[in-house]
C-alpha cells in the first residue's frame, strides 16, 4: 500500500464569483450598435488584458491587428465571406500567432533576471524549444494554442467591459494574412468582431453535459 496520506476533497465556492459569472454569461454576439464604437483606449486595455494570458514558456508568441477604418472593414467583412456584424462592431481584431520562437532571446532574459532560471538552463531551454518551433507542424500548433488563449482573454475582457467580442475563423486565411501584411512566419488565428452590443442575442444554444465530457481515468 502507497505511504502517501490520501489528499482530501475540499468543494471550491468561488473566490471570484463575477468572474465565473463573466465567463457564464459571455455570448458571441451578431447584433451590435453601429452608431458606437470603442475608444483608443478601451481598445489598448483589451489588448493589455489578452497578453496576460498564458503562453508557453511566456514567450507571448502572439501580435494583434485591430482595423477600425470603415473602407478597410468593408475589405474584411468581404474576406470573412460577408459577415455583416464585423462592419456594425466597429472594430476588427485579428489575433495573429507566431509559428517560431522569435521572442525567445528577450523572454528567457527575463527568466534569468527574475532568477527563476540560471543562464546555462535558459540557453539550453531557449535551444529546445526553437527546435520544437521548428519541427515540421508543432510551429503551427504552438501558435494556435497560445495565440487561443489570449484571444479567450479578449473576448472575456469584453465582456467585463459592457462589450462584446465574437471569435470567426470563417474568414479567408491568405487573403486576410496578405491584406494586413503578416510576415511570413506568423498566422492568422482568431479574427475578433468588438463594440458595443446592439442589443438582445437569441438564447445560447445548450452545451454538452459534464457527464458526457468529462472522462476519468482514461477516455
Ligand atoms: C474557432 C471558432 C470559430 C468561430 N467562427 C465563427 C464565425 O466565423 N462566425 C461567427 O459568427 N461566429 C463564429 N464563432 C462563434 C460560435 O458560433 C459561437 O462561439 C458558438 O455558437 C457558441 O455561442 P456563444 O459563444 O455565444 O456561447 C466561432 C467560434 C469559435 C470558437
Amino acid at each position: 500500500m502507497s505511504e502517501q496520506l490520501a489528499a482530501e476533497d475540499v468543494a471550491h465556492d468561488a473566490e471570484f464569483p463575477e468572474l465565473i459569472e463573466g465567463l457564464q454569461t459571455r455570448r458571441s454576439g451578431h447584433n451590435f450598435d453601429p452608431e458606437e464604437d470603442i475608444s483608443d483606449e478601451t481598445l489598448e486595455a483589451l489588448i493589455e488584458d489578452a497578453a496576460i494570458a498564458p503562453s508557453s514558456y511566456n514567450l507571448q508568441p502572439w501580435e494583434f491587428v485591430a482595423v477600425q477604418d470603415d473602407e478597410r472593414l468593408d475589405e474584411v467583412v468581404e474576406l470573412a465571406y460577408g459577415q455583416e456584424h464585423i462592419r456594425d462592431a466597429g472594430t476588427a481584431i485579428l489575433v495573429v500567432g507566431h509559428t517560431n520562437a522569435k521572442t525567445a532571446d528577450a523572454v528567457f532574459e527575463d527568466w534569468v533576471d527574475a532568477g527563476r532560471m540560471d543562464e546555462e538552463t535558459a540557453q539550453q531551454t531557449k535551444a529546445q524549444t526553437a527546435e520544437m518551433y521548428d519541427d515540421d507542424g508543432m510551429g503551427r500548433d504552438y501558435a494556435i494554442r497560445n495565440a487561443s488563449l489570449a484571444a479567450e482573454n479578449l473576448m472575456l475582457s469584453a465582456h467585463a467591459r459592457g462589450l462584446t467580442a465574437t471569435p470567426m475563423i470563417g474568414f479567408d486565411q491568405e487573403g486576410i494574412a496578405e491584406f494586413l501584411g503578416l510576415p511570413d512566419d506568423e498566422i492568422p488565428v482568431m479574427l475578433l468582431a468588438v463594440g458595443p452590443s446592439g442589443g438582445e442575442e437569441p438564447d445560447r444554444l445548450p452545451r454538452r453535459s459534464v457527464d458526457e465530457i468529462l472522462h476519468r481515468e482514461s477516455y
